[in-house]
């Protein structure tokens, strides 16, 4: 990658960089989205600032190019696990490993939050480069739930994928 790349996780400093590109994300990539801005009219950071609620962003110099949230389960028997959401990278810059190294350092600071064991997503089933980055990186689908998205006329299905972090698990 690229050696002006500067991983972090964002601040509230970041949010208006983060606006522009999540509506970015809403609007020139929305087939590769459950979700769009009229469900969650405000596209700033979804996150909190702490270590077990936060988003990351890929810089490229000053520029926000990659953001990705992680968001800790609250309830007391669901704080094992962690939901990756809102993962992208801007246009243009797909395909150059981004996304990837963007993932990868989001595991590792998974790996550091105390207690947590695993990670799990929802991405699309027509979404072939998504499922490949999150594959590539250990996430494994577990479920595929038909026709779970409309898309006016068109229903997509949504696979579910999870990842576990530094412990194995139980074996049942
Ligand atoms: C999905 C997304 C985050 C991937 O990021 P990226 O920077 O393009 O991906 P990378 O270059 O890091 O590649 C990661 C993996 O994706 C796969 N991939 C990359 N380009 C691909 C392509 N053109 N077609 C299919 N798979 C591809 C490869 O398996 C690659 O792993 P490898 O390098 O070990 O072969 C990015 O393309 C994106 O923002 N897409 C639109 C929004 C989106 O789909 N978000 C995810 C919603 S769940």
């Amino acid at each position: 990658m690229n050696n002006d790349l500067l991983l972090r996780p964002l601040t509230p400093a970041d949010d208006a960089a983060y606006r522009a590109l999540w509506v970015e994300a809403m609007t020139r990539h929305a087939q590769s989205f459950s979700t769009s801005l009229s469900d969650a009219p405000d596209p700033g950071i979804p996150t909190q600032y702490t270590d077990d609620s936060f988003t990351l962003g890929a810089f490229l110099g000053d520029h926000l190019a990659g953001i990705a949230s992680l968001q800790r389960d609250t309830d007391e028997r669901l704080r094992h696990k962690a939901l990756v959401s809102r993962v992208f990278v801007r246009t243009g810059t797909e395909g150059s490993g981004l996304g990837k190294t963007l993932i990868r350092e989001l595991i590792l600071r998974a790996e550091a939050i105390s207690e947590l064991r695993q990670l799990y997503l929802k991405v699309l089933a027509s979404n072939e480069r998504a499922q490949r980055l999150y594959a590539s990186l250990g996430f494994r689908g577990y479920a595929r739930e038909p026709d779970a998205v409309r898309f006016g006329e068109r229903f997509v299905d949504e696979i579910q994928m999870l990842r576990f972090l530094r412990r194995e698990p139980r074996q049942q």
